[in-house]
């Protein structure tokens, strides 16, 4: 009987996909990148079931590829072009399975979507603080495995700073159940923070319990125009200085990737008459009773002013100005969906490096591809910034795939001189694996090859991610 046979009379005919219709949305991610094929896609319903499938395909000798919501954007959710791997949707597991406003602890599974979670938090009148542009679509699961990031991390840290205990089926198909919603426990490793970043390469994460914030109701924000990035590094003690502890969003944004959002995303306007080179995104929350912050990002801005670190700046004076300023910004990735190829990157240095990266990347592109159009933009108030970049104008997706390479390797030598990340919050999954193996010190891929080794000896759980495959 085979393995296929087995998961559907273990998860019932519905949660087994075998038809090349049916697999098609797990082969390819939300960039439309993605060539493998996969056994088949199983949609268990619960732990219980992904615990079966886990240790039927462990049994099998048979790979497993963990898919949340398909918005990785480095790969780690698509399965290889062997047709033996199974691709495992967590989906269905969907349940929010508690909610302590009390003890600000919020427990889902990992199939929730980052919106929903966000709402079972305020449906509490609490704050689930993680944000990205994908909130839409990705899960909770795909969060913790990739320890994303988003627009709140300068306030609240990244996913690993928001849980507190996880459940994980493990490579052989046992559970861990380390759903324990205690704030101190110092009982031995920490095996919670251990999974969070794994990227599907240790376990499965089957649920997470949470940690729960003030809700922040009222917002202060702005859209400014900036002379240089030098201006928009030196702005940020100034802001955080004038509004305390409120700063909740400081994103940088380069006139190529607002021109990309102003042809792509009809609602989108320029909110200046002329361009600028720079812009930011200014944001500070508090909590309904909170008089404070439209004094605080008032004097922020004079100041800044004054300093001649702003050249312009509007304040959003309602939730839909507030919102028509945010899409300018979260609008980016969809927009260069649009916009012909485009090569994503995702680095951090500290944050004062970033001027001088950014100087000395946008020379050593262009170097290797004249014209080269970088559509920076990002976290600037945690010193990750995106350049995802687009062809020279008038030049080919063809010539800037063929300078892939070249660009990526000019990339990350000018972020390992300044001691940065060559992936800040998107992970390694299979783009980047290569090129971190290259320049990880020895002694960290070793530590993380035997990690992978006790866990997952037999290397069934989502190989060729992270690590590369043939690691000793
Ligand atoms: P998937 O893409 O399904 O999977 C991602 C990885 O996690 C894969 O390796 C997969 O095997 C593994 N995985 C998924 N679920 C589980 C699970 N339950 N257990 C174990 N492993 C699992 N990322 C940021 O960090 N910051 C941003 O600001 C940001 N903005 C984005 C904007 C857009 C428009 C898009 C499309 C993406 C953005 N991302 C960002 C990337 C992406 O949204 C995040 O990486 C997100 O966490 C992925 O979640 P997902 O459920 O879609 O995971
Ligand atoms: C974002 O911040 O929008 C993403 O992390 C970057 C991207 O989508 O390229
Ligand atoms: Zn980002």
């Amino acid at each position: 009987v085979s393995l296929v046979d087995d998961l559907t009379s273990a998860l019932g005919p519905g949660a087994v996909l075998t038809e090349p219709d049916d697999v098609a949305a797990y082969c390819t991610d939300w960039r439309g990148a993605g060539s493998g094929r996969p056994l088949c896609v199983v949609r268990p319903g619960s732990t219980a079931e992904v615990s079966t499938a886990v240790r039927l395909c462990h049994e099998a000798g048979t790979p497993v590829v963990p898919h949340g919501g398909g918005t990785g954007l480095s790969g780690g959710a698509l399965p290889d072009d062997s047709g033996s791997q199974v691709v495992l949707s967590l989906a269905r597991l969907r349940a929010v399975r508690g909610v302590d406003a009390a003890g600000d602890t919020l427990t889902v599974e990992a199939g929730v979507v980052l919106a929903d979670v966000q709402a079972a938090a305020a449906s509490v009148d609490r704050l689930f603080p993680l944000s990205l542009a994908s909130e839409g679509s990705c899960t909770i699961g795909g969060n913790l495995a990739t320890n994303a990031g988003g627009t709140a991390v300068l306030r609240y840290g990244m996913a690993r700073d928001l849980v507190l205990g996880l459940e994980v089926v493990l490579p052989d198909g046992r559970v861990w159940d380390g759903l324990r919603p205690l704030r101190k426990d110092n009982t031995g490793y920490d095996l919670t923070q251990l999974f969070v970043g794994s990227e599907g390469t240790l376990g499965i994460i089957t649920a997470a319990t949470l940690r729960l914030f003030p809700a922040t109701p009222r917002h202060a924000t702005a859209w400014l125009a900036l002379p240089s990035v030098e201006a928009a590094v030196s702005l940020l003690p100034v802001v955080r200085s004038r509004s305390g502890g409120s700063l909740a969003a400081y994103e940088l944004v380069s006139r190529e990737a607002l021109d990309t959002v102003l042809r792509h995303v009809p609602a989108a306007r320029d909110a200046f008459g002329e361009p600028h080179e720079w812009y930011a995104l200014v944001e500070l929350a508090g909590a309904a009773t909170d008089d404070s912050l439209d004094d605080a990002l008032e004097a922020a801005l004079a100041e800044g002013f004054e300093q001649s670190l702003v050249a312009d700046a509007v304040v959003a004076g309602s939730p839909s100005q507030r919102e028509s300023l945010w899409l300018l910004r979260e609008g980016i990735s969809e927009a260069q969906n649009h916009d012909g190829a485009s090569l994503k990157h995702d680095v951090s240095v500290p944050v004062t490096l970033l001027p001088e990266l950014l100087a000395d990347t946008a020379a050593r592109l262009d170097a290797v591809l004249p014209g080269v159009r970088l559509v920076t933009y990002g976290h600037v108030g945690d010193g990750n910034v995106h350049h995802n970049l687009a062809a020279p104008v008038g030049g080919s997706g063809d010539d800037l795939r063929a300078a892939a390479g070249d660009l990526a390797d000019a990339i990350y030598d000018a972020v390992a001189e300044r001691g940065g990340s060559i992936s800040a919050e998107h992970g390694l999954g299979t783009t980047k694996r290569d090129a971190n193996a290259a320049r990880k010190d020895p002694v960290e891929l070793d530590l993380m090859r035997s990690i992978k080794q006790a866990l997952d000896p037999a290397g069934l759980m989502n190989p060729g991610k992270v690590l590369p495959a043939d690691s000793p």
